[in-house]
């Protein structure tokens, strides 16, 4: 059963021919944005046009640095009276990464969402309760639009209030859910505590669970918990957010959709793509998108494409669960967190010394992000309301800037222990 047999079955070579044929009204697309109009290979692709779809080495890549140096204009590709959706990084200081879409976008988006849920096994006959955050997180509308087309009854419950979330479940009768995964175990213990079981009194059968790192085990932990299949969902803001790669019933890996984006998967210090079914960086472009196209775009996702075909049948490859990140980016409580941003709040205070330490743990089956922060030696003096003032200021500024309410804990200038050799800023602890 599929959603788009046409596509989701089509053989490797008409796939490719699509994927050309695709890719050469992205160029086509993308040379209209001031970025790629200034992009040499870009213009040369157009009027000497690829014929394989390897050829695409051929081009620059993109990376996170590239799309905040042009914030906020650079990359659209159409005039901006045709966006009618953005959606932003967080963060009050520096440029957001931004994304824009159009009508056909959004389209398309919700399509490859309702796609990646039927794989799943949910149906127009499921009631569906999101309870990833809306508003600029893709995980709030991407699966909203996607679940609506596919037919389901949906519930926009967004993050957060747990005892709200298991409410509108027994009362709606909710049979599929999406969450972060480490929110689940906190989910799991407010079940408990309210006397409830969540195999017995919800009528959940099905969890999406994605958005963060998360092992094997811990998806096992999740399904034995709650008495359901959960399946992992791997997307990210630049190509969309949800709906890039979805496990199907076989839970063997995660589809990828072929016929809308380019995936490579190289190795990130050499920049060449990495031996079949080796772990690399994973590099993606989009072909289906008007109105920010992205070519060639660094992820920092680290995987590997899982070798043999599906039972399912689907051609499209598969990817293994992500291992980790090129970069020092760290997910707690799916908000997405570079050190730097922290660093950036930090250093612009007079009263903060030098040093701070992050570290993730795991509290009560919940991820909390612990900020130890050295006060400079003439602000550390015994005035307890000043340093609790300030306390209360920095939990504020980081919040404002990551999402997520951190416990900061002031402490006296020398006494963060000195890593050897590099700085080593962040420790997880995370229960994983
Ligand atoms: N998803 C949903 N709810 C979450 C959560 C998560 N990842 N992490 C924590 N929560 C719940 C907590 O359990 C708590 O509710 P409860 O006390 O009724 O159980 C409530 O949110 C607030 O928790 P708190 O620890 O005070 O959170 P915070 O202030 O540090 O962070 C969140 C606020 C959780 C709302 C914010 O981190 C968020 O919006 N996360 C979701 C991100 C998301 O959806 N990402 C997907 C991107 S595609
Ligand atoms: P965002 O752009 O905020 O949606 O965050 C995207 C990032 O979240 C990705 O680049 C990954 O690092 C991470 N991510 C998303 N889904 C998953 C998943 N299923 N497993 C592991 N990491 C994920
Ligand atoms: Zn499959």
């Amino acid at each position: 059963m599929y959603w788009e047999k046409d596509l989701e079955v089509l053989d490797r070579k008409h796939l490719e021919k699509l994927q050309v044929e695709r890719l050469m009204t992205t160029l086509q697309q993308a040379v209209n944005s001031p970025y790629y109009g200034r992009i040499p290979e870009i213009s040369k692709a157009i009027k000497s046009p690829i014929h394989s779809i390897d050829q695409i080495r051929e081009l620059p890549f993109t990376t996170k640095e590239d799309l905040r140096n042009d914030f906020p204009w650079g990359f659209l590709s159409v005039d901006k009276r045709e966006v009618v959706r953005l959606h932003s990084s967080s963060g009050t200081t520096g440029n957001p990464t931004v994304v824009y879409h159009n009508h056909h976008d959004l389209a398309s988006w919700a399509n490859l969402m309702a796609r990646s849920l039927f794989a799943a096994g949910v149906r127009d006959t499921d009631v569906f309760q999101n309870m990833a955050g809306y508003g600029l997180f893709t995980g709030g509308l991407g699966f909203q639009y996607g679940v609506e087309k596919l037919g389901c009854l949906s519930i926009p419950a967004g993050a957060g209030n747990s005892l709200r979330q298991i409410k509108l479940m027994r009362d709606y009768g909710t049979t599929v859910a999406h969450a972060i995964p480490s929110y689940l175990g906190r989910l799991f213990d407010v079940f408990k505590e309210e006397g409830l079981d969540p195999r017995k009194d919800t009528k959940l059968h099905t969890l999406v669970i994605g958005a963060e790192p998360h092992t094997e085990e811990h998806r096992q932990r999740i399904e034995e918990m709650f008495g359901v299949k959960a399946y992992n969902s791997f997307g990210l803001s630049e190509m969309n957010g949800p709906g890039v790669a979805f496990e199907c019933t076989e839970q063997n890996g995660l589809h990828i959709w072929e016929d809308a984006y380019v995936v490579e998967i190289i190795d990130p210090i050499t920049l060449q793509p990495v031996a079949e079914g080796e772990i690399g960086e994973l590099v993606m472009t989009t072909l289906d998108r008007v109105a920010m196209p992205v070519i060639r775009y660094r992820t920092r996702d680290l995987t590997r494409f899982l070798p043999g075909k599906c039972k399912c049948g689907r051609t499209h490859r598969r990817l293994d669960r992500i291992a980790g990140r090129s970069d020092d980016m760290f997910i707690i409580k799916g908000c997405n967190v570079f050190p730097m941003q922290i660093e950036g709040v930090l250093m612009k205070l007079p009263e903060v010394g030098d040093d701070y330490r992050i570290t993730l743990e795991t509290i009560d089956d919940q991820d909390e992000m612990i900020v130890q922060v050295e006060v400079k030696k003439e602000w550390f003096k015994g005035d307890l309301a000043f340093l609790d003032k300030l306390q209360k200021y920095i939990t504020r500024l980081i919040r404002d800037e990551v999402l997520v309410r951190p416990l900061i804990k002031l402490v006296e200038p020398g006494s963060i222990p000195k890593t050897e050799g590099k700085a080593i800023r962040v420790f997880d602890r995370r229960k994983k």
